[in-house]
């Protein structure tokens, strides 16, 4: 099938690049010359592991290519996958003005039938909107389609190539029968729906995976108290096929441009039709609250005296294996601890460039290692589970810090790795070590 794909961020670049490796010609569009420019080059935008070698696989083969002429894309394609940004407003609202934008310019491009797909994550009624608008532009035929997205950054192709489930809404048959023909290769696990259901799919399943994780963290801090592990309370817990093992990690709460973005604007669309969500306001609130207790912790530690001392960061990603920050408890963490007089050295595998331009303030120190990030701190925050913070000898880490003092915010370190060094150690919902 000939596709055009509108917006190469994370959702539409590996969306596109996948559709691309299923056998179809795809057509890549974005406004964002330089963007484009860098993709014709070569180059990938995003850190997305795997990405890279597929992108150049499929170009090679001529079945992907990047443009800005939408006009020329739409013509030669016959579905249309709308996969543009929709940010959060300060009211928790999603921005709708790519997505309108993008609409009125395919409306312009149209030069026969096409199916117009939605994958940006949009508020229930968007697509019979959209619908609506393209619809009082141009007098072609065309068929909506929503078509939510459930790739997660870090393992995105294998997410999109690999799908636990397809959902399509649709109000046409025809329509969603060739969208179904287009995942077949996919996964035998289609879900044809009518369209607000498949807008609400999205939302609902977001909301419910950050509940996961704010429900654990609470049972982790609840742990902490009462002296209990919160990873065999989650093991045990997870073993039951109702509950399940997934999402169940405590740390220091969810991050990232969807989870934060997704659980507020189901928020607001509760709100827009007189319906308080009161479970997932609070779902916000916990996770809100839970990067603050690697600070509760330090204070406990240091007396509430965290003036003058120095404490290292390893990690400013939301999560490993992105160089995403978006939302990344990091920010919260670094601000407060430099507000209130500490010296921060800071390192990330690979988030560090994103993270100094989101950040955007004084007083860090960025580190290029994570050993020397540790070198002569009082204290040592671990805030993203990379591996390579895993792979750290301890003792040497122990001997070049001036405190032996480790607060893993994501439970990467086992009792036994300690054992044999002098950490004073706090994890999250586990028996600290001192
Ligand atoms: C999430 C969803 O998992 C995807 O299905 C969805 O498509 C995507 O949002 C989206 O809406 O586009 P993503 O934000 O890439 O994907 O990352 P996740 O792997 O879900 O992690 C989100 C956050 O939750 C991270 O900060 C992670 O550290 C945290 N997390 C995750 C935990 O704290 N504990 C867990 O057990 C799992």
């Amino acid at each position: 099938m000939n596709i055009t794909v509108i917006g190469t961020g994370y959702v539409g670049l590996v969306s596109g690049v996948c559709y691309a490796e299923l056998g179809n010609k795809v057509i890549c569009v974005d406004k964002d010359l330089g963007k484009i420019e860098t993709l014709q080059a070569g180059e990938i935008p995003i850190y997305e592991p795997g990405l890279k070698e597929l992108a150049d696989k499929n170009c090679s083969a001529g079945k992907l290519a990047f443009t800005t002429d939408l006009t020329e894309a739409v013509r030669q394609s016959d579905i249309i996958i709308l996969a543009v940004g929709t940010p959060p407003m300060p009211s928790g609202e999603a921005n709708m003005a790519y997505i309108n934008q993008a609409a009125l310019d395919i409306a312009e491009a149209m030069n026969g039938y096409k199916i117009i797909a939605i994958k940006s994550t949009v508020p229930v009624g968007t697509n019979e909107r959209i619908h609506e608008l393209i619809r009082t532009r141009t007098s072609e035929p065309f068929d909506s389609i929503s078509l939510p997205e459930f790739l997660r950054e870090g393992s995105a192709i294998k997410d999109t190539l690999n799908p636990d489930r397809i959902v399509i809404g649709a109000d046409s048959g025809s329509a969603a029968d060739t969208m179904v023909e287009l995942h077949r290769p996919l996964t035998e696990q289609i879900i044809v729906t009518d369209i607000r259901s498949a807008e609400m799919i999205k939302y609902a399943s977001n909301a419910f995976l950050a509940t996961k994780i704010s429900f654990i963290n609470e049972i982790a801090n609840i742990c902490e108290k009462v002296g209990a592990d919160v990873t065999k309370v989650a093991e045990g817990m997870g073993y039951d096929k109702r509950i399940g093992q997934s999402f169940l990690k405590a740390g220091i709460g969810y991050g990232g441009s969807c989870f934060p973005k997704d659980t507020r604007a189901l928020i607001q669309i509760a709100g827009n039709v007189d319906y308080e969500f009161k479970l997932l306001r609070s779902v916000v609130e916990v996770n809100q609250d839970q990067r603050f207790n690697v600070i509760r912790k330090l204070e406990t530690i240091f007396n509430g005296q965290l003036r003058g001392k120095t404490v290292a960061v390893w990690g400013l990603a939301f999560k490993p294996n992105t160089d995403d920050v978006r939302d990344s408890p990091a920010l919260e963490i670094i601000q407060y601890l430099v507000e209130n007089g500490v010296k921060v050295k800071a390192y990330d595998p690979i988030a560090m460039e994103n993270f100094k331009g989101l950040y955007g303030k004084e007083g860090v120190i960025w580190c290029n290692q994570a050993l020397d990030t540790a070198q002569d701190s009082d204290a040592l925050c671990l805030l993203t589970e990379w591996d390579e913070f895993a792979e750290v000898d301890l003792n040497l880490l122990q001997s070049v810090m001036k405190q032996a003092i480790l607060i893993d915010g994501r439970n990467v370190f086992k009792e036994e790795d300690l054992l044999g060094t002098d950490f004073v150690y706090y994890s999250v919902g586990r028996p600290s070590l001192n």
